[in-house]
């Protein structure tokens, strides 16, 4: 069996490290494409640094664009390349636009080559169709073959939108295995002491996404309100910040609050760290939900919505919008839970149970997918 794993941005790196470990371990013929979505070294290179992730066998450098010009070249690229290698699988993570155009890439030459698709951290929902996150994995659960969800919910999202049950297995998500491999890289202090931080004494922040960034309004808000937190607990907010937000504060010209400290954005065992030991973390970032539940770090989502649900369930969690009020009454109810709850992300074996159904399976895989048709399945 041949594999071709695409890859393009921070958390595809993350959460597909221990995917591509395996690969190597078992000695199954793969190939890594980096599609050049992130190309920024603190965005890219630091991350196969840290993970120890192997040198890609293709860079296809498409950089940044119009979203339109970005996928297209990507799929064209992408196109390029399966029609070359003839991989007979093409494993795909999560929502970015790299995701999106490899699902479309593959599922396009699938006649003509044979080639199936699987989607790690299929059926996440935002319901938001506005966020350019949603249609992508709603285009890719739907052009894959093999869809590896996280939990149940992500199952029954599926169930609804008619994708055959055959084809969903519920694995838990990969980021859990990356925590627990690097849990006793981070238990020191160099990350805090880096940056004058201390134990439980600071809040972490991260927010990139476009309905937070792209918007003046929206960004003055967002700003004003991390303002209001520093009013009230007097405790720095450390923000390592995304490149589509440094570019945006600057495009906008927003004075940042006092408290609020920018830095560039971190190398994974350093931000994990400072995530391990923050009183609480304030977010829009789909990973950092999920890392904050399995640390048992408060987490605070600057959003109005979530696509991963199961975080605020356990308590771990709350969609706290972008307003001041609401955010700092979502802070306070965070910081008055105990940090008690289990998270539902597995015990850090997602990336074997993923390769063990791919191992095990693919022959029968490859005659599902010719052979099952989509259906509705009906609702109780
Ligand atoms: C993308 C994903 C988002 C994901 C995020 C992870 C899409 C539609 N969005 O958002 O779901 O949460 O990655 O971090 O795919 N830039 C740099 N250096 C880089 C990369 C980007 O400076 O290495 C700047 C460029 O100005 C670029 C902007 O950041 O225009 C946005 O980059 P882009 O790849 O379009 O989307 P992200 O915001 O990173
Ligand atoms: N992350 C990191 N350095 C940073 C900020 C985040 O290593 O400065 C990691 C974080 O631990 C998580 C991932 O990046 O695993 C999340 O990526 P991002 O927020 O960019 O994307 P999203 O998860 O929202 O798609």
């Amino acid at each position: 069996m041949k594999i071709a794993v695409i890859i393009g941005t921070r958390p595809e790196m993350i959460k597909m490290w221990s995917i591509i470990r395996l690969l190597q371990e078992r000695g199954i013929n793969y190939l890594l494409i980096h599609t050049g979505q992130h190309y920024s070294a603190n965005m890219k290179d630091v991350f196969f640094h840290s993970l120890h992730l192997p040198k890609p066998h293709y860079n296809l450098n498409v950089g940044s664009d119009t979203q339109g010009r970005q996928i297209a070249l990507m799929l064209r690229r992408i196109g390029e390349m399966l029609a070359k290698e003839k991989p007979e699988l093409v494993m795909i993570q999560g929502d970015t636009n790299t995701v999106l155009a490899g699902a479309l890439a593959a599922s396009k030459l699938a006649l003509k080559l044979d080639i199936k698709v699987a989607h790690v951290e299929a059926g996440l929902r935002s319901f938001d169709c506005t966020m350019p996150e949603e249609t992508g994995r709603i285009i890719a659960d739907h052009a894959s073959d093999y869809l590896f969800a996280p939990t149940n919910i992500q199952k029954q999202n599926l169930l609804y939108e008619g994708v055959s049950p055959e084809k969903i297995y519920v694995v838990g998500n990969s980021i859990a295995d990356a925590v627990k491999e690097h849990l006793h890289l981070i238990q020191g202090g160099e990350s805090l002491n880096n940056h004058s931080l201390q134990k439980q004494n600071y809040f972490l922040v991260t927010m990139h996404r476009v309905e937070n960034t792209d918007n003046c309004d929206k960004l003055k808000q967002l700003l004003d309100s991390l303002g209001k937190v520093y009013e009230q607990y007097k405790l720095p907010l450390f923000y390592p910040v995304h490149p589509r937000m440094k570019k945006r504060i600057k495009e906008f010209n927003l004075p940042l609050p006092p408290g609020l400290t920018l830095t560039d954005p971190l190398d994974y065992l350093e931000f994990l760290q400072l995530l391990h030991n923050a009183k609480a973390v304030l977010t829009d970032s789909g990973g950092v939900q999920e890392e904050a539940s399995i640390l048992r770090v408060p987490c605070i989502t600057l959003r109005n919505n979530t696509e991963r649900p199961e975080t605020v369930q356990i308590g771990a969690n709350i969609v706290a919008g972008t307003k001041p009020l609401s955010i700092l009454q979502a802070i306070e109810l965070m910081l008055s839970r105990k940090r008690e709850w289990n998270h539902p992300f597995g015990e850090g074996d997602t990336g074997k149970k993923i390769m063990d159904v791919i191992q095990k399976d693919f022959a029968k895989v490859k005659m599902l997918a010719t052979t099952t048709p989509r259906r509705p399945v009906e609702t109780t």
